[in-house]
């Protein structure tokens, strides 16, 4: 619902299907969830260099990153965490809408803020892809690449996610990737082998 009255929806010129034939793209949002550490960035980021090399329109929305701007006032109580989450849904629409494949790197440790997300995707004609990076909280915690896990058993970070605060596993993601059993070259052979057979890639 938006706070605002007295605004009126401007269609533009081009429909949807129009843009993505003039600009030889096809968009949709893929979803990367999973604890800190897991690898959702490192595949992303991975997968996302491998599509441009191929021509493939494709930008990433990154959890840390995303922090320093647009969600710079928005800390980690479960209220930031859904805002943070619905911003990026909306962004990510926005992104796959103009013909992006959209990779978006966020713990968002909470179904239904995911599912919010999905939601306004699918309501939109867009399609949402959710990717589960499930990796045990135990390979995440000995990784510990920035030492917050170690911090938050001291007691230094409150409300860490999957220490003393909820990790909420999706129970119906369109793709599961294990990279604490896998490599990562064959995680991101998985995600292109998704997007090749849903279409929005060739082989
Ligand atoms: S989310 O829960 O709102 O989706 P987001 O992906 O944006 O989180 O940010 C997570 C990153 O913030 C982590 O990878 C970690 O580097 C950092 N971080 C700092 N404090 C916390 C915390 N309390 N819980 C989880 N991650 C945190």
């Amino acid at each position: 619902m938006s706070k605002s009255t007295n605004i009126h929806w401007h269609e533009g010129n081009l429909t949807r299907d129009e843009r993505w034939k003039a600009l030889k793209c096809q968009g949709c949002t893929m979803w990367f969830t999973g604890l800190s550490a897991s690898g959702k960035s490192t595949i992303a980021s991975a997968l996302e260099q491998v599509l441009v090399e191929r021509g493939v329109n494709c930008y990433r929305l990154d959890g840390d990153n995303i922090r320093f701007g647009l969600n710079h006032n928005l800390g980690f109580s479960a209220e930031d965490r859904a805002e943070n989450i619905r911003r990026i849904g909306e962004v990510a629409k926005l992104f796959a809408d103009g013909g992006a494949v959209t990779l978006t790197s966020f713990i968002s440790p909470y179904s239904a803020d995911r599912d919010r997300a999905r939601k306004t995707h699918e309501e939109g004609g867009l399609k949402f892809f959710e990717v589960f990076v499930d990796t045990p909280i135990e390979v995440c915690e000995e990784r510990d690449p920035k030492g917050l896990y170690k911090k938050a058993r001291a007691g230094e970070i409150k409300g860490f996610t999957g220490i003393d605060d909820p990790y909420e596993a999706p129970q119906n993601a369109e793709l599961v990737l294990k990279p604490g059993d896998k490599s990562l070259e064959d995680c991101v052979r998985e995600c292109l082998d998704f997007l090749e057979s849903r279409g929005f890639i060739k082989g």
